[in-house]
């Protein structure tokens, strides 16, 4: 057969409020263009992220049942670790409620003034965590990244001549070495086998680290084995391991290639650094048998990452985001090719050309896509990245718009509704108009700022 179908059954469903296009456009103007301030039962298929909004499975929600909440030596956590351990073979795994906290906890070892943290594309929480400890974050993505049309499989690599000289240049002031995969910030592109190895090779030479932020591993291992040479015949968890096995350590969202609803971790191998770790963990999160979650989610997770690396599930959830990126493609939307892991995202820069960066065409692409058909996605662009710690503002690499899908959660018709939508914002895109910003926090401005229209 050749139609790939949604690997599972609806056991309990949530029903969707409708809404009308005027109550929509009355709703986003009170939130002030802000998609983050809209109420979720205002919104009827809500892509802002992938993350914490996935389905649980039933074995996940007996799993829940089975959680014990002792504040120390859970049989929960052990259930947890081994499950983290089973994929990524690291000596220490610190749990916290979630990614960005485990992010919180690296830097406060490794960042602070004058130091400088290199990745392929560091997302906004770690770009967030790195510069409040007062580091920089910089971002060495190799230049098909950049392109949304180039079709490089593997466009979330790391710039391996780029990390090399940058070492030399900066080498003292580096401490360590990340890679994210796959790149979320640079279309979910994912991060071939040889370039993590040859990444953390690079690191070793120079005497640095390396650590991986982990979110969507699973994704990024289906694409390792469906597109990389020679790894076609091996299991996703043998390639999961390779990838980590040659890291020092990890930083990870459960919310995303765990199917939680919460959690993260931090694993390390070095056994002073855990203690650090640890240390900053019970001040900030809680004992390290549970850190910020309940036994209930660790014991959600550890089922969750059994499920995670099944490959009928990985098939159907890359198949989603290329039926929808073939068909926007096809209507000559400029959509960031080939397909990305967990989302869809749309160049708005190259389609609301008229639209100049700093009047932010992604925002303006998402707040019509919302008015028009009630589609929560997120501008990741000039909103998201365009202003630095002295107060300056530049355009972004790129401005995408990006519908993050949740895990399991919606269904072919969904998609089509969403193809639909793309089809009447097509037949108005040029009386769109950008936006300006009102109100803006000094750091990940993009979460609560305030803008009107121009
Ligand atoms: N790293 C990456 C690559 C992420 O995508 C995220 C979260 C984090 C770290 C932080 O994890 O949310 O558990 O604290 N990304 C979400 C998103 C929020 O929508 O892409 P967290």
């Amino acid at each position: 057969m050749e139609t790939i179908i949604e690997p599972f059954r609806i056991k309990s469903v949530e029903p969707i409020r409708m809404t009308t296009r005027g109550e929509r456009a009355r709703l986003i103007r009170e939130a002030r263009y802000n998609l983050f301030g809209l109420h979720s039962d205002d919104v009827l298929i809500d892509l802002l992220t992938d993350s914490g909004t996935g389905a649980m499975s039933a074995p996940q929600w007996a799993a829940i049942m089975r959680g014990d909440e002792s504040y120390a030596g859970s049989p929960s956590y052990y259930r947890f670790e081994s499950a983290v351990k089973n994929l990524m073979p690291f000596k220490h795994v610190i749990p916290t409620h979630q990614g960005r906290a485990a992010e919180a906890i690296l830097f406060s070892i490794f960042g602070g003034a004058g130091t400088r943290i290199p990745s392929n594309t560091h997302f906004d929480t770690t770009r967030g965590n790195i510069e409040a400890s007062g580091a920089a974050g910089d971002d060495l993505v190799i230049a098909e990244g950049h392109d949304p049309a180039n079709m490089h499989p593997f466009k979330g690599n790391m710039d391996l001549d780029r990390l090399d000289a940058y070492l030399t240049e900066h080498g003292d002031a580096v401490p360590l070495v990340m890679t994210t995969i796959t790149n979320n910030a640079g279309g979910g592109q994912p991060v071939s086998l040889a370039n993590i190895r040859a990444t953390a090779e690079i690191a070793h030479k120079h005497g640095k680290p390396f650590i991986i932020d982990g979110c969507r591993f699973a994704e990024n291992a289906w694409f390792i084995k469906s597109r990389e040479p020679g790894q076609q015949d091996r299991s996703i968890t043998e390639i999961v391991r390779d990838c980590f096995s040659v890291a020092d350590g990890m930083t990870m969202s459960a919310k995303k290639d765990a199917f939680g609803n919460i959690g993260g971790w931090l694993a390390l191998n070095d056994d002073d650094l855990a203690t650090e770790a640890r240390a900053h963990l019970i001040r900030t999160e809680g004992f390290p048998t549970y850190g910020g979650m309940a036994g209930r989610d660790l014991d959600a997770l550890a089922q969750g990452l059994s499920e995670i690396v099944d490959e009928d599930y990985l098939r159907y959830r890359i198949a989603t985001n290329q039926y929808i990126v073939d068909r926007l493609d096809a209507m000559g939307i400029p959509v960031v090719k080939p397909a990305g892991g967990h989302a869809v995202f749309v160049d708005a820069r190259g389609w609301l050309s008229h639209i100049p960066p700093l009047e932010y065409p992604g925002q303006a692409l998402s707040v019509a896509l919302y008015e028009i058909a009630g589609v929560r996605s997120v501008e990741i662009g000039t909103v998201m990245f365009g202003r630095h710690p002295d107060g300056t503002e530049t355009p972004a690499a790129m401005d995408l718009v990006r519908l993050a899908f949740p895990r399991r959660t919606y269904t072919q018709s969904h998609a089509d509704y969403i193809v639909e939508a793309f089809g009447e914002l097509a037949d108005m895109k040029d009386s769109l108009r950008g936006l300006r910003i009102i109100e803006e926090p000094r750091l990940m401005r993009h979460f609560t700022c305030g803008f009107e229209r121009l």
